[in-house]
């Protein structure tokens, strides 16, 4: 039986001879055969290797509670209610009242407990509040997880355009906001040995002439999240 190695090089011999009339160079076709051998294995395999890893299932998860900010609505919302529907004990960081009404509505009857918290990450004492609420609810476990999802983006436009406050509003809720939360909650996860998940961005990785006031919070949350890896 050919080995994976021989059929790459018939299969680039066989193209060079087929292109040489053309004038086309052996190395660069052998090179491309590689290439795309290489692409029709690797994928398979990344497949396949995802597949075993998603096999492997956290155990006692009524017993990991997780907090989450920002439930009101998008990610943090869908996340909530997955983790509770996985049986997993969440407190939700809702910054309305209307937020946490209808999260607490379509969290009944969800294997895990849904408890909403009110949380305004840009202010110290609601975050202070909303991690003894935390502390006190959670009755003998530890905190598993914290993930710092609340976020906006608050302006699109060149810098041209972007006044100072909307800078320090970006800043306030998409970093200052993430540092007071992971600050007040650290404790619990440290007693843990769980985890804090920031929900950052590719603003935080490239920067668009148009995102000025979002990306420069969402770098600075990434060099942050370096600081107390
Ligand atoms: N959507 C995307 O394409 C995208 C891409 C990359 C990264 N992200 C990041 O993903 C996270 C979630 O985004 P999303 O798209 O789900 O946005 P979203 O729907 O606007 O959700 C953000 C949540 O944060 C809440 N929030 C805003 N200010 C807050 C504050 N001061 N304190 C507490 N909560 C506050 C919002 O409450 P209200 O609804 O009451 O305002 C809302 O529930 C953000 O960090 C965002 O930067 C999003």
């Amino acid at each position: 039986m050919k080995t994976v190695d021989q059929c790459t090089r018939s299969l680039a011999w066989w193209l060079i001879s087929e292109l040489d009339w053309w004038g086309i160079e052996a190395p660069l076709v052998a090179m491309l055969c590689s290439l795309c051998c290489s692409i029709v294995l690797l994928v398979p395999l990344y497949y396949v290797l995802r597949y075993i890893w998603e096999l492997f299932v956290i155990g006692d998860l009524q017993n990991k509670p997780v907090f989450i900010t920002g439930c009101d609505s998008g990610f943090g919302r869908q996340l909530a209610l997955k983790l509770a529907s996985n049986g997993i004990p969440v407190f939700a960081g809702c910054l309305t009242e209307k937020g946490e009404d209808s999260l607490r509505k379509d969290s009944q009857g969800l294997q895990g407990k849904l408890q909403t918290v009110a949380l305004d990450v840009t202010n110290d004492e609601s975050v202070v509040k909303a991690a003894e609420t935390v502390k006190n609810s959670l009755k003998g476990k530890d905190l598993w997880a914290v993930v710092n999802n609340a976020g906006i983006f608050s302006i699109y436009g060149p810098d041209d355009w972007c006044t100072i406050d909307e800078y320090r509003r970006s800043i306030d809720v998409n970093l200052l906001g993430v540092i007071r939360v992971s600050q007040a909650f650290k404790p619990f996860v440290k007693k843990s040995k769980g985890r804090i998940v920031t929900v950052s961005s590719v603003a935080g990785r490239y920067t668009s002439a148009c995102t000025g006031p979002y990306s420069t919070a969402k770098y600075a949350v990434e060099s942050y999240m370096d600081a107390i890896r």
